[in-house]
């Protein structure tokens, strides 16, 4: 028995230094599959170590542990396996955030159950464990929902704005630490019952409160809270890997929201406090207050300046994603390549609606890595290129980051196209993007709108070439 037991603890170290070298692995797009494999394989230790130790401690008939756990199993992996094939990409944003909730869900599930089992003479640390892990299940579980709902579009995008919200906020978690007082001082189901409803309430107008352009740091936000959440039911369950685990997703999390707020300019604080991309639409007007005028291509057009540049740039967003324009785009960039046209990509770091979600689509159609550079290495490039291809992208090259104080969206780091001899952008219409701003480099002298389906008019210019 204890030999098995030793042999499980050991199987969680491996899984937590396989999840180390994953996430090591995965921060460049080299070894990235590598860094996947090396995940799976810790993943399946992990489960498989898991399974023993119930088995080993469980109270009722190995048997009947044996089938309980099977079909819990069973039941998850097609559930797993289903959502995972119907996926589309662009819907991947919205399937973490609904992942993230389950976590939520377990912690506080676990939170209760370890309250409810080990009674109320475990010890004061103990109940902090337990209060806490509930606490921020709770609030990852609510926050996860309504960043679904949002992201999936099934409730509006828009920051709601309650008078005095911040306050509000703080005086629930004011609440709650008294209510961690009373539960530590004498122990019962009131005071975690009435925090855990305080907490959901609180996850819901926190992420209610965030609109537009910060919901991608709000993802990797609860995808941090949901680490945190899954190393207190560690805690909880004196799960040693749970705790590592848990503690590599919080932290790494952490760091991503970090990244992706530098990126996009916002303070890490503001965009927790909300209220962010209330701005639906305007009309975009001169200065003297007359409507401007955007000048429209066409695939031959386009084709015949492509065939006299030198250099291309091509910055693609959400809209390549959309279109699953990545195959043709691949197609137009070895064409141009095999003219002798210099051809690079400009991928911004919050570009479409996942981090490295372009980049992901460039290799999958074998785009070579080199000719794909971030933000800060191709922004120095844009004054000397002929022709700059924007894919449908749209907020992530807007001047009005730079050029417009008032903007929501300004001081966010952008591709900067606008320098480059002639910009043509393919989007469907002039529909605003994400952030729900308008973009004035669609009206630029030097910017021709190609309208249609990106797909469609990549195909329709290599026809044409
Ligand atoms: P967006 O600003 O979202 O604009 C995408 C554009 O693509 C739209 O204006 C749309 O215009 C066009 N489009 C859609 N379908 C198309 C199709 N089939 N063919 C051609 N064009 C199509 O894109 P972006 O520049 O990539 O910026 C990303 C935005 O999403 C940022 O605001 C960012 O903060 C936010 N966000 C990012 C993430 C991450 S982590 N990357 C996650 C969530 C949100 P039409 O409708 O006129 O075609």
């Amino acid at each position: 028995m204890d030999t098995l037991h030793s042999l499980a603890q050991a199987a969680y170290v491996v899984a937590g230094v396989l999840f180390i070298v994953s996430l090591a692995g995965l921060s460049r797009q080299e070894t990235a599959k590598t860094g996947n494999r090396a995940g799976k394989v810790g993943m399946t230790l992990a489960l498989a170590a898991t399974v023993m130790l119930a088995l080993l401690d469980s109270e009722r008939s190995a048997a009947s542990t044996a089938i309980l756990i099977a079909l819990a199993l069973a039941v998850g992996a097609v559930i797993g396996i289903w959502r995972a094939r119907s996926i589309e990409m662009t819907q991947m944003p919205e399937m973490i955030a609904m992942l993230h909730s389950f976590v939520g869900m377990a912690a506080v599930l676990v939170g209760f159950n370890s309250y409810l089992t080990e009674g109320n003479g475990s010890g004061a640390a103990h109940l902090v464990e337990v209060f806490l892990g509930v606490f921020i299940g709770a609030i990852t579980l609510t926050g996860s929902i309504v960043a679904y709902l949002k992201l999936a579009a099934k409730i509006k995008s828009a920051p709601l704005t309650l008078p005095a919200r911040n306050l509000l906020n703080l005086v629930a978690v004011a609440v709650c630490l008294g209510l961690m007082a009373w539960f530590i001082a004498s122990p019962s189901i009131v005071p975690l019952a009435l925090m855990t409803a305080i907490a959901l309430a609180v996850g819901w107008h926190l992420v209610a409160a965030i609109g537009g352009g910060d919901m991608p740091v709000v993802v990797s936000m609860l995808n941090s809270y949901s680490g945190w959440a899954a190393a207190a039911a560690g805690f909880m369950l004196s799960n040693t890997l749970l705790i590592i685990t848990g503690s590599l997703v919080g932290a790494s999390g952490a760091l991503l929201s970090y990244i992706m707020c530098r990126a996009m300019n916002r303070q890490f604080i503001s965009v927790i406090l909300g209220g962010f991309g209330a701005e639906e639409g305007t009309v975009v007007v001169a200065g003297d207050g007359e409507e401007l005028e955007h000048r429209e291509t066409t695939a031959v057009e386009v084709a015949e300046l492509l065939k006299a540049a030198d250099s291309v740039i091509i910055t693609p967003g959400y809209g390549m994603a959309v279109a699953k324009a990545q195959y043709p785009v691949a197609e137009l960039t070895s064409r141009l390549r095999a003219m002798g046209i210099k051809v690079h990509f400009g991928v911004h770091p919050v570009a479409g609606r996942l981090p490295g979600h372009m980049n992901v689509l460039l290799a999958e159609a074998k785009v070579p890595y080199d000719i794909v550079l971030e933000l800060d290495e191709i922004n120095p490039d844009f004054p000397t290129t002929d022709v700059v291809l924007v894919i449908g992208a749209n907020d992530t090259v807007n001047p009005a980051a730079e050029d417009d104080p008032g903007s929501p969206i300004a001081g966010m780091p952008v591709l900067e196209v606008w320098k480059a001899h002639d910009v043509i952008v393919f989007k469907r219409s002039m529909a605003v993007g994400y952030a729900g701003v308008q973009n004035p480099l669609f009206y630029r002298d030097n910017t021709a709108m190609l309208f249609g389906d990106a797909k469609a008019r990549v195909e329709d210019i290599i026809q044409a070439l």
